[in-house]
């Protein structure tokens, strides 16, 4: 290795090192400290502050005279200050139990140790961008990781969340892997994720909905007992027969419970199927086919939610998260049903998993997070507003992408959800530009601070021109009344 960096200072542990430089270290590189004993340990540096000995010699001299005064005199030379997160040995990548002693020389880590840690040789490794402090070193993800550890990708508006997803998606589906991804916004739709896209309508069919997702489309809060009741009972009733169309079968149904449920409630119920039909026309057809066999294998499959509130959303999102768990215990279990793994990107998390409130997806999220691993459905969930998430269901994605994240609340919450996301390093995402993320979780080696690739294809949601939008406006009126005025003219002269 070449000439150290920097040297140990005195009071570092087994997994924290101090030490000082007299030239900045870059924040998130990486360093291998030298143990004397033949022990090399690669680790990562956390925190820089910028230092000054004649200033420390005097306990942090803060009067700008005597700094002025200390600056002509020359007395006093800069130098930099340090945290180095250990990572592990460069052999094995085990941490030493004994902290390395004082006075050991600190060296950039060179760059083919970096490409072996961040390599991506196996079938199983995806690239996902480079290293923030060394653009020279690709970074490489653990798909399998990936999918059953499940990942959340969390940053403010605008940071590179859905270019993260296009990226992983592309790569993925490259590979071979099946992809579903929620769209609320219509930005994956007309997208070229993979070369590979599978647009599915978000069209469910009312007959394969439970009563659950019925009552949520219905706006038949538990509260609403009598309700409930009624609806629950007129859906056993419509079951029995598969003939003519469910929503008559379920009206009828529900006026036979006429003179035996509390009239106040069956007439609401009534009420609220009829408006049923005219709020969700768009969702419900009673000709399209069950949700699974809509998915293609090896593709990036887009359900398009752009026109949907977010109740039905809700019901979408959750009908599929159902029917894609079931149909795979199914297949695992008799070979039959969705035959290949996939992984799920649910876009604004926040709405269809709130810590605050019971929604069917939170729930069908939460049992995927826990059962997804052993049947291979993979949960990845986005969002812009991290502590509005339910906590239960974010510290369970064990993979995390944290692009720019200005909020300190926000910053304790990812915290408190992530066993290995250092208080020092999210302390640096309130500065990360866009596109910069650090990646913690099984799906690398070591947690990393990372620029992502920009997505190459075609993707919807880049920044809007706001001014080009309204000149093009102010001008297509123009154009109109210069047309008018053209006619009129026209009228006169002739
Ligand atoms: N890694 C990157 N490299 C270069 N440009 C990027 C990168 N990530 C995102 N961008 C650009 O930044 C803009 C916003 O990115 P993106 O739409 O991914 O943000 P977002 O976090 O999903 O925003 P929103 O919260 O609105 O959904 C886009 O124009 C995109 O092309
Ligand atoms: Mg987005």
């Amino acid at each position: 290795m070449s000439k150290p960096i920097g040297y140990v200072l005195d009071e570092s542990t087994p997994s924290v090192v101090r030490f000082v430089s007299d030239k900045p270290p870059l924040l998130g590189d990486y360093v291998v400290i030298n143990y004397g004993n033949g022990l090399q340990v690669l680790g990562m540096i956390e925190w820089v502050g910028a230092r000054n000995t004649a200033f420390s010699v005097m306990d942090g001299v803060k009067d700008p005279t005597v700094i002025s005064r200390l600056l002509k005199g020359r007395i006093g030379d800069n130098f930099f200050e340090g945290k180095i997160k250990l990572i592990g040995d460069i052999a094995r990548f085990e941490l030493p139990r004994i902290p390395p002693p004082p006075g050991s020389p600190v060296y950039r880590a060179p760059q083919h140790i970096l490409e072996k840690v961040f390599g991506g040789k196996e079938p199983r490794m995806i690239r996902i961008g480079t290293l923030l402090s060394r653009p020279e070193v690709p970074v490489y993800v653990d798909v399998n990781k990936l999918v059953t550890r499940h990942l959340a990708i969390l940053a403010v508006t605008g940071a590179g969340k859905s270019n993260t997803v296009a990226v992983l998606a592309d790569r993925i589906v490259r590979i071979g892997g099946t992809v579903l991804i929620f769209d609320f916004h219509g930005e994956y739709v007309g997208s070229t994720i993979g070369g590979k896209v599978n647009v599915i309508d978000a069209k469910l069919n009312p007959e394969l909905l439970t009563v659950s997702e019925l009552m949520v489309l219905l706006g038949i809060e538990h509260r609403f007992y009598n309700q409930e009741r009624v609806l629950r009972r007129a859906y056993a009733k419509a079951m029995e027969s598969r003939e003519g169309s469910f929503i008559d079968r379920l009206i009828k149904a529900v006026e036979s419970l006429k003179g035996r449920e509390d009239p106040k409630a069956v007439a609401a119920v009534l009420n609220k199927i009829e408006s049923l039909q005219e709020k969700y026309r768009d969702i419900l057809d009673e000709n399209v086919v069950d949700v699974v066999s809509r998915i293609k294998y090896g593709y990036a499959n887009i359900v398009d939610l752009s026109r949907v509130d977010e109740e039905a959303a809700d019901v979408v999102v959750s009908h599929f998260l159902r029917r894609i768990l079931y149909e795979r215990k199914r297949y695992k279990r008799f070979g039959e049903g969705l035959a290949v793994p996939i992984l799920i990107f649910v876009e604004e998390a926040h709405i269809l998993a709130p810590k605050d409130r019971t929604t069917l997806s939170k729930y069908w999220m939460a049992r995927i997070a826990r059962e997804g691993r052993k049947f291979g459905v993979g949960l990845a969930i986005v969002s812009q507003r991290p502590k509005s998430i339910d906590v239960d269901i974010l510290s369970q994605m064990n993979n995390k992408i944290v692009l720019k994240i200005v909020e300190p609340s926000d910053q304790k919450y990812i915290r408190e959800a992530s066993e290995t996301l250092s208080e020092d390093l999210a302390e640096q995402l309130a500065g990360l530009n866009v596109g910069e993320a650090i990646l913690i979780g099984p799906f690398v080696r070591v947690p990393a601070l990372v620029k992502i690739d920009k997505f190459q294809g075609r993707l919807g949601g880049a920044d809007p021109d706001i001014v080009r939008e309204w000149q093009s406006s102010v001008s297509e009126e123009y154009d109109v009344v210069d047309e008018m005025v053209e006619a009129v003219i026209k009228g006169f002269t002739r």
